[in-house]
């Protein structure tokens, strides 16, 4: 061996070490792997390739130039997850507790440059002690050109961050613009300022894992989209959400093989949803019946439980799943889950993910709390957001679709493509109790007998309005159909609509109710 090579066999195996020894056995003993055996159980077995192994940092203060580590702590390259190119950046916490320097953040723009360049995703694991301190500014600037490279990657290549330690201060605005948020439950921490500050500022007392831990951010905040026991499901999962996600905004998602169900698993719904109309269902059972089997991945499971989104596969082609929930507060529609619905659709839309809407709306909640915050502009998100979407859209309306929230989940007026009802749908301006009691109220009032004049109204009422004929009369919907029928009807409709080409006025951008 020459002596070059030599040299070069002994700066790979210095740079590999990381920290060293020490350093990563205190990140097994925190329950977190080191930068790159995540690296190592999120891509195909041997398929990472590492780049700008040598760089360091060119710091010269406070004594930084007597320490100088190779990867300068964040580890860069390309890869395949299920044979599919992607780059990753793995923040190191080893090395300068993963801080971000000028260095560090050049490494992190390269990678993002390729993947653009592709035409692949773009995966960041942070662990990381924020700016590194002793750079100021300089790490400041290295930031904000990752945050802008973030933005102009959106919509046009899947981006997916990873909160596998510490995130905090502006170093959350990078995870926060990307396309999903993963944490590890106990290990990782995101906030803008820490228990610390918050103690001084408004005298609250609060536990990092309280504050920003990831059951916080996937149930209470909504940042964080999947939180799960640790970093390895986390990895997997990474792993299990490409697999539905084409590699940019010009290439289609994958397709799956699938095994047909059979027609008595199908026959299940033509009972499913009760007689009566107060009474709740599950609609994950829904979705998951007429699904391929085990495809449905949810995304936001436990946040804004009353409208479910994620990502499922119908005869093989992957589709976004946008479901009322009437299991929880009757499937209605609030701020939360107008902002989850939204951002959701905004996703399938920018990358030709088909949308598929289940339909059980009883309106949009109503309340001081909610008008004061703003259900006017953030309900609008949603709406906006299922009008400008141009990817095939069908709906099936399950039961309820009342209101404005009838306009909203991707109805035919708002360009949805395919829209079926079931028997058992009641399309209206609003529920039969209420309607009457509004239309009525002096026949009401002057009955003999209010409440047998209400009741006697409200059957008269539900003959006329609930159900889905008023609408099918119209061609609202396209067709009524046997709960039974909605899998081969939505398939059927995919491949119909593989061939569909809409678009939108030219414009900048549009001007989202944010
Ligand atoms: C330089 C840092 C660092 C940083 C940690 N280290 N954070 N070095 N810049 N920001 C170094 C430590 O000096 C230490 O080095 C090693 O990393 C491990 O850190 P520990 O403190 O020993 O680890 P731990 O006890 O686990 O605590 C982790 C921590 C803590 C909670 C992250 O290190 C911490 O509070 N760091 C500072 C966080 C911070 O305030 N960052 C700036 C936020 S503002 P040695 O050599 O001793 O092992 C920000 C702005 C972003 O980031 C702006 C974007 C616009």
């Amino acid at each position: 061996m020459t002596t070059a090579i030599k040299q070069l066999d002994d700066l790979r195996a210095k740079a590999l070490k990381g920290g060293g020894a020490d350093r990563i056995q205190k990140q097994h003993d925190k329950g977190k792997l080191s930068a790159r055996e995540r690296v190592d159980v999120l891509l195909d077995k041997g398929s990472f390739t590492e780049l700008d192994m040598f760089v360091q940092h060119r710091s010269n203060d406070f004594g930084m130039e007597k320490n100088r580590i190779l990867t300068d702590g964040v580890v860069t390259g390309y890869g395949s997850i299920d044979g599919r190119q992607v780059v990753v950046f793995s923040q190191d916490f080893t090395i300068f507790g993963g801080s971000l320097s000028e260095a560090f953040a050049e490494k992190i723009c390269k990678v993002m440059d390729m993947a653009l360049k592709l035409g692949i995703p773009i995966i960041g694991l942070n662990d990381s002690g924020g700016a590194r301190i002793q750079e100021g500014v300089v790490s400041l600037g290295g930031y904000a050109d990752i945050f802008l490279k973030n933005t102009l990657a959106s919509g046009v290549v899947p981006q997916i961050s990873a909160i596998l330690g510490p995130c905090a201060g502006g170093a959350v605005y990078s995870p926060a613009i990307t396309d999903f948020v993963f944490m590890a439950k106990n290990t990782s921490h995101m906030f803008v300022t820490g228990p610390n500050v918050v103690k001084t500022v408004t005298h609250e007392e609060v536990s990092m894992e309280n504050l920003g831990g990831a059951e916080t951010h996937s149930s209470k905040s909504g940042v964080a989209h999947f939180a799960f026991e640790n970093e390895v499901e986390v990895l997997q999962n990474i792993r299990r959400l490409l697999s539905y996600l084409p590699l940019n905004n010009l290439d289609e998602p994958p397709v799956c093989e699938y095994a047909d169900p059979t027609k008595k698993s199908q026959e299940k719904l033509d009972g499913f949803v009760p007689e009566n109309p107060n009474k709740p269902y599950d609609m994950h059972k829904v979705v998951n019946i007429i699904a391929d089997k085990d495809s449905f991945f949810e995304v936001h499971s436990e946040f804004a439980k009353n409208i479910i989104v994620g990502f499922a596969r119908i005869g093989g082609r992957s589709v976004g799943i946008v479901a009322n929930q009437p299991a929880h507060l009757a499937g209605v529609l609030d701020i939360d889950s107008s902002v989850k619905g939204a951002r959701f659709v905004r996703f399938c839309d920018a990358f030709n993910i088909p949308i598929i809407t289940f339909e059980d709306v009883p309106g949009f909640l109503p309340g001081t709390e909610q008008e004061w915050r703003g259900i006017i502009k953030n309900g609008a998100k949603l709406l906006y957001a299922f009008a400008e979407a141009t990817v095939p859209k069908l709906t099936v309306i399950t039961r309820k679709a009342y209101g404005g929230a009838y306009d909203v989940m991707s109805s035919k007026h708002i360009r949805g493509d395919l829209n079926f009802a079931w028997p058992s749908a009641e399309i209206a301006v609003m529920g039969p109790k209420g309607a009457v009691e509004i239309i009525f109220k002096t026949q009401i009032e002057k009955a003999k007998d209010p409440h047998r004049e209400t009741e006697k109204l409200i059957v008269e009422y539900k003959k006329k309005f609930a159900n889905p004929y008023v609408a099918a009369e119209r061609g609202y919907i396209d067709d009524v159909i046997k709960p039974h029928e909605t899998r081969s009807r939505l398939m059927a409709g995919l491949k119909l609509l593989e061939t569909k080409v809409d678009s939108n006025p030219k414009k900048k951008h549009g001007n989202i109710p944010l």
